[in-house]
């Protein structure tokens, strides 16, 4: 566990660049690097050096090196900003002498190398984000202290980067990763009515920027409404006649995810409308007077939307007289 107290101690002074003790160098990354794995003598080699002694990793070269990482060229210097090392730590002491494995092959000297896998999950976001800072990926600007960033949730769990080249989470693939610990989730978009994710028609991150936003349950907008207009854009008004400000919240009426009850409804008619007003029956509605036999007017209206048809809103006044009545 001594390296955790080295990582502990070399971001702590990493974070605490801005303070006023400007007496002391800050050490530039790569010798932080250097003491998480313990090894001061350790020395970066490049891919090249890295590579050559062993094939066993010859398919992952391969791929990274058709990657965007793989592409990033450093353009003073020619030299690649990406390689192995720029996640592995320092490899010379790695290569220097190669060791024989359990199975017998050889292979290069892994503990030499940073413990990715074992760092805890807000240093392995920093491996990251010392090149993805919030000036270079603005998609990332408030992962920290986000859900997943303060939830143990690290840039490895959900980018796997080396399953082939593509070093973005594939959107086929999306909602499966995020199904592994959103369980609950995946019964939603199970349900009768659904936006269709599992259909591949769209995806969490159409709604959701996993990487942490200012807005309850990170959606990818300011607020729920313009979340869901961004696609149904009819709904966005301003009306001549609002349902109040109910439709402010999407979410009033239906389930994001999926629901029993078409179209995404949380609640089904009428039960959805009675959660805020009273029902009626054309006995008690004097307007209703269309309606003349006895039984009709006795009979408990139960479809709302069959005559309140414009919920969302509409510009249309009512045939009644009395404002709209969100009837047409
Ligand atoms: C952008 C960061 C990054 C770069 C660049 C990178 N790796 Fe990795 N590598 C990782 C991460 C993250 C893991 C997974 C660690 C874990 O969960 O144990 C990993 C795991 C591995 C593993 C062991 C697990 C496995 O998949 O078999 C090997 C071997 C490996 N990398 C080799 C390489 C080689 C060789 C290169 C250069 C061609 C390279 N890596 C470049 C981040 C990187
Ligand atoms: C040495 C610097 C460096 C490190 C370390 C690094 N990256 Fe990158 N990464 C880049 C650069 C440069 C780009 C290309 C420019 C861009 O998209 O911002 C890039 C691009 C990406 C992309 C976009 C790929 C695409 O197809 O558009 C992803 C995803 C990514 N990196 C994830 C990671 C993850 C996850 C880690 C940590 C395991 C990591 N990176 C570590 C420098 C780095
Ligand atoms: C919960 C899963 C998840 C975590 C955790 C996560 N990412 Fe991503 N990341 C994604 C998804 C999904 C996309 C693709 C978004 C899309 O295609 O719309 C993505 C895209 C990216 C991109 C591509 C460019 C962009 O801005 O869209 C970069 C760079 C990136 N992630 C870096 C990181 C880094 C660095 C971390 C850790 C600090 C991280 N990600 C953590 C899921 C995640
Ligand atoms: C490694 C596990 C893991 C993965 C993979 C993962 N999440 Fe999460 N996510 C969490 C945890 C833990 C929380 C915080 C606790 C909670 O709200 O359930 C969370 C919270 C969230 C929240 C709620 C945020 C809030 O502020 O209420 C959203 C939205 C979310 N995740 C979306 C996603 C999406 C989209 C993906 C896939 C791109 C994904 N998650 C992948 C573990 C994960
Ligand atoms: C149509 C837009 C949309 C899509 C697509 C979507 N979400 Fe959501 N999600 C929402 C909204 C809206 C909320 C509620 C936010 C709030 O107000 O708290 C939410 C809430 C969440 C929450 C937190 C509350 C909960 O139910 O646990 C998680 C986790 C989550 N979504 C994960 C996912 C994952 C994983 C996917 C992809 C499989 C996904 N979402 C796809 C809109 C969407
Ligand atoms: C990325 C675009 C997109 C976003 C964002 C989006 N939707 Fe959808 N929505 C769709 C698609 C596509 C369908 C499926 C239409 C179909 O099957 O014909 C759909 C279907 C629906 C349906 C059911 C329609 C029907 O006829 O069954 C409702 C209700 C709905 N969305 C509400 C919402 C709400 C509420 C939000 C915000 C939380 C939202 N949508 C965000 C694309 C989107
Ligand atoms: C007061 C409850 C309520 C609110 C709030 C609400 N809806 Fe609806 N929505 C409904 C009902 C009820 C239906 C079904 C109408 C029917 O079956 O006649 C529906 C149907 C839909 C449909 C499918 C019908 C179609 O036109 O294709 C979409 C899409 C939709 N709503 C999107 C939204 C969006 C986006 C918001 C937020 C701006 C929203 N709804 C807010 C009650 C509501
Ligand atoms: C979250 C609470 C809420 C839900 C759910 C809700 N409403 Fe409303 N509704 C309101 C408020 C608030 C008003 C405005 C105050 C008022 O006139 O009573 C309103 C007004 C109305 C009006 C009168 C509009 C006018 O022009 O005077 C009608 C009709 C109506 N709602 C029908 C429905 C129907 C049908 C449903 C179910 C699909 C429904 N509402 C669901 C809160 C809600
Ligand atoms: C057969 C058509 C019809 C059905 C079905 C119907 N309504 Fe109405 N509703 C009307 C008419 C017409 C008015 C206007 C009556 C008036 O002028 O007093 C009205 C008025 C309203 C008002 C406004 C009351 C006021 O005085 O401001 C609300 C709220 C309302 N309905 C809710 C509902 C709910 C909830 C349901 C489902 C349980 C429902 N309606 C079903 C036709 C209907």
């Amino acid at each position: 566990m001594k390296w955790m107290t080295f990582i502990l101690l070399a971001l702590a002074t990493l974070g605490s660049s801005c303070s006023p003790r400007t007496d002391q160098p800050i050490a530039p990354v790569r010798d932080y690097e250097r003491m998480v794995v313990g090894r001061l003598d350790a020395d970066y080699i490049g891919n090249e050096a890295c590579l050559a002694k062993c094939h066993k990793h010859d398919l992952k070269k391969e791929n990274f090196n058709k990657s965007v990482h793989g592409e990033q060229v450093d353009a003073a210097s020619g030299l690649p900003l990406v390689n192995c090392e720029s996640c592995h730590g320092p490899g010379s002491l790695a290569v220097a002498e190669l060791e024989i494995a359990p199975s017998g092959e050889q292979r290069c000297r892994i503990d030499t190398l940073l413990a990715l896998g074992e760092l805890p999950s807000q240093a392995q976001s920093l491996i990251c984000l010392k090149c993805h800072s919030a000036a270079s990926s603005p998609n990332l600007a408030m992962w920290s202290g986000s859900s997943h960033d303060s939830n143990e949730v690290s840039c490895f769990n959900c980018h796997k980067l080396h399953m082939g080249s593509q070093q973005k989470l594939n959107r086929h693939d999306m909602a499966e990763t995020c199904y592994i610990c959103h369980a609950s989730v995946r019964n939603q978009f199970a349900q009768i009515s659904h936006h269709p994710v599992n259909e591949h028609k769209m995806d969490c991150s159409d709604c959701h920027n996993p990487h942490g936003t200012m807005t309850k349950g990170m959606l990818r907008e300011a607020t729920v409404k313009a979340t869901c207009t961004r696609c149904h854009m009819e709904y966005q008004g301003p009306f001549v006649f609002e349902h109040a400000d109910v439709t402010e919240d999407c979410t009033n009426c239906h389930s994001p995810h999926g629901s029993p009850n078409n179209p995404l409804l949380a609640v089904s008619q009428p039960f959805l409308c009675m959660q805020c007003h009273a029902g009626h029956s054309a006995s008690n509605r004097s307007a209703v007077g269309t309606l003349s036999s006895p039984e009709m007017k006795q009979t408990f209206f139960n479809r709302c939307t069959d005559c309140h048809s414009s919920i969302h809103g509409t510009d249309v006044p009512s045939r009644h007289g009395r404002g709209t009545f969100l009837s047409r």
